[in-house]
């Protein structure tokens, strides 16, 4: 959570290039922001508050110069937001400045240390110990990389951080647990919690380890590991376009990024489906032996993932459960013989789900990440990495990546269990025409016009069996994400067990129903006891069966394979809530109380 970002080699424009940074972090953390410049002097600005505000204070007041600096876009987990709480944090004589993202587990004593030897701390952060550390260390006469390494060397927990001091031409970092990323540019270099904070100067990236320290100055950037010793570094070009960070003209990155789902299922299919042969080849996963048993572990949007996963390698006679990566690392471990533990993750940052992978790891279980996350901490520590190849995703609620998602677990299952020979040609098919069907789903939704005769109700209920049981939990998950109302996602049959109790009129149904078989037959009689309490039914189909006839409203996809109706219909779901949402004015790219990559358990 939070993001960092900093440059060194830029001039008057240095302040310029931390705010734009800042603007494409602000989806990892937005209840406030601030920067510290290193001209003559040390100059932090901070406001609690959206990216804007601080913006805003710095026009009222007289603007920062410098030719170095470091910002930070804030997601609170020590301390209300408050302008004192904001990063960057500074010693008392304002000489170091200090943005972490992550947690300090062992503060409280650090603080009390520092307290008992007279330093006044005038924040409730975990992060105000750092800098406080650095100044003592930089008092002893140490340099100001010597202080920052003593400082880290005292610090447990998880971080990135990212230092500066006056009167020196350098930022210190370093990462435990929390993703940064150095930016190479021409004689102009980058500091990023991610890649967007800097893509407009550079796509040339480094990604650092846990361990590493890095210095960057205007000459060039030096990694060493947590010994101190040189770290030989690669420089990845991505192929990541700032144009593609950006919103081209539509008004939320959600309602962009669920446009752009026919192009990320055609990037996170190219050269993986051999359409003559009618079979999938997926490189990353040669060197894997099929499994006995498959565990997946995820946290929200990517745990639907995980259960669509399920039913697929369920499908294909492997055994395979999901957990949620919470629930996972906590308890006795689940018993796994001659298995696989895959993390399905879009970030590869999320710490639920990387403990869980850790938890299988220490058990000597080979794990695999599914993950859009090149470069990310899951892909770096699985024994295998498959990548969905989505782009950037920056609308907080997660929407193309869940797709993309769907669509690698197909790949997945195919090559590790593959079929028989003519249902796998079908399935290439089907993946193959895909993206064509989300464009028509796009093209001809009804969605804006269910919102509208729907809006102001009491709560809203998703059901559905099967691979689109996960669907109607992610449908549920976005809706009340982005809407802030009432929603819930039930297995068809589950609700006469209980949740049928707040069926009324005033709850509309979207009921799932895909294909003609037993499931769609059950289904639909769930349906009939939704309707037979007046509750409004909308149903989200391929015209298979007749549930039509039992619904106010239909949202139609096209006629697919049984594994790629759900990707459909999610469609269908993604802009019910995105349209219900945008007409209460929310917030859209940015939920209350959420961020986009949830580093801490
Ligand atoms: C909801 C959403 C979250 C994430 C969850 C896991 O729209 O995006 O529920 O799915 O925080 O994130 P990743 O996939 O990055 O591990």
């Amino acid at each position: 959570m939070c993001g960092i970002v900093g440059c060194v080699g830029h001039g008057d424009d240095t302040l310029d290039v931390l705010l734009d940074g800042l603007e494409t972090l602000e989806y990892r953390g937005y209840d406030s922001a601030g920067v510290a410049l290193v001209g003559d002097s040390l100059i932090v600005k901070k406001r609690e508050g959206r990216l804007e505000r601080l913006r805003e204070a710095i026009e009222t007041s007289d603007r920062p110069g410098g030719t170095l600096g470091i910002g930070h876009t804030r997601w609170s987990t020590h301390g209300p937001p408050t302008d004192a709480n904001a990063h960057p944090h500074t010693d008392e004589s304002g000489r170091v400045a200090v943005v972490h993202n992550g947690i300090i587990e062992n503060y409280q004593p650090l603080r009390d240390k520092l307290e008992a030897d007279g330093v006044t701390f005038t924040s409730d952060t975990d992060t105000e110990v750092v800098p406080h550390l650095i100044a003592a260390f930089l008092q002893d006469g140490l340099d100001p990389e010597a202080a920052f390494r003593r400082a880290l060397d005292r610090i447990e927990g998880s971080y990135a951080i990212a230092a500066v001091v006056a009167g020196d031409d350098r930022i210190y970092a370093a990462r435990n647990d929390s993703p940064l990323v150095v930016g190479v540019g021409d004689g102009r270099f980058y500091l990023g919690s991610d890649v967007p904070a800097f893509l407009e100067h550079t796509r040339d990236v480094v990604f650092l380890d846990d361990g590493d320290l890095v210095v960057v100055d205007a000459d060039g950037w030096q990694v060493t590991d947590a010994d101190g010793a040189p770290a030989e570094k690669e420089v990845t070009t991505v192929t990541w376009s700032a144009e593609q960070t950006g919103k081209s003209g539509y008004d939320h990155y959600m309602l962009k990024e669920i446009h752009e789902q026919p192009t990320a299922l055609r990037q996170g299919l190219s050269g993986r489906l051999d359409e003559l042969a009618g079979t999938v080849s997926v490189e990353e996963l040669s060197g894997i032996e099929a499994p006995g048993a498959v565990q997946l572990v995820a946290c929200g949007t990517s745990y639907h993932a995980a259960l669509y996963g399920v039913e697929l390698f369920r499908q294909a006679g492997i055994p395979a459960q999901a957990f949620l990566a919470s629930e996972y690392a906590t308890g006795p471990a689940p018993v796994l013989e001659d298995g696989i533990v895959v993390g399905v993750t879009q970030s590869g940052e999320t710490a639920d789900t990387l403990s869980a992978l850790r938890e299988a790891q220490a058990r000597g279980i080979e794990t695999l990440a599914v993950t859009n996350g090149v470069g990310s901490t899951a892909a770096r520590e699985c024994d295998h990495a498959l990548f969905i190849r989505s782009g950037p995703e920056i609308g907080v609620a997660a929407t193309k990546t869940f797709s993309s998602q769907l669509i690698a677990l197909n790949l997945l299952v195919e090559t590790l269990a593959p079929g028989d020979r003519g249902d796998t040609r079908t399935l290439v098919s089907a993946l193959r025409d895909l993206p064509g069907d989300i464009q028509e789903v796009l093209d001809e939704t009804a969605a804006e016009t269910v919102v509208e005769e729907n809006a102001g109700r009491d709560a809203f209920f998703f059901i559905g069996r099967g691979e689109n049981f996960p669907v109607a939990l992610e449908g549920a998950l976005k809706f009340k994400e982005i809407t802030y109302e009432h929603a819930e996602g039930f297995a068809a049959g589950e609700l006469k067990h209980g949740p049928l109790a707040l069926v009324t009129d005033r709850t509309p149904v979207f009921a799932v129903v895909t294909g003609n078989d037993e499931r769609a037959r059950k289904t639909i009689g769930n349906v009939k006891e939704v309707e037979a309490r007046d509750a409004p039914v909308v149903a989200v189909t391929d015209g298979a069966s007749d549930v039509e006839r039992y619904a106010d409203h239909v949202l139609s996809i096209p006629e697919t394979h049984p594994r790629t109706a759900p990707v459909l219909a999610n469609v269908q779901l993604q802009l019910v809530a995105y349209h219900m949402a945008n007409q209460l004015g929310r917030e859209i790219d940015k939920p209350r109380n959420l961020a986009k990559s949830v580093t801490v358990e």
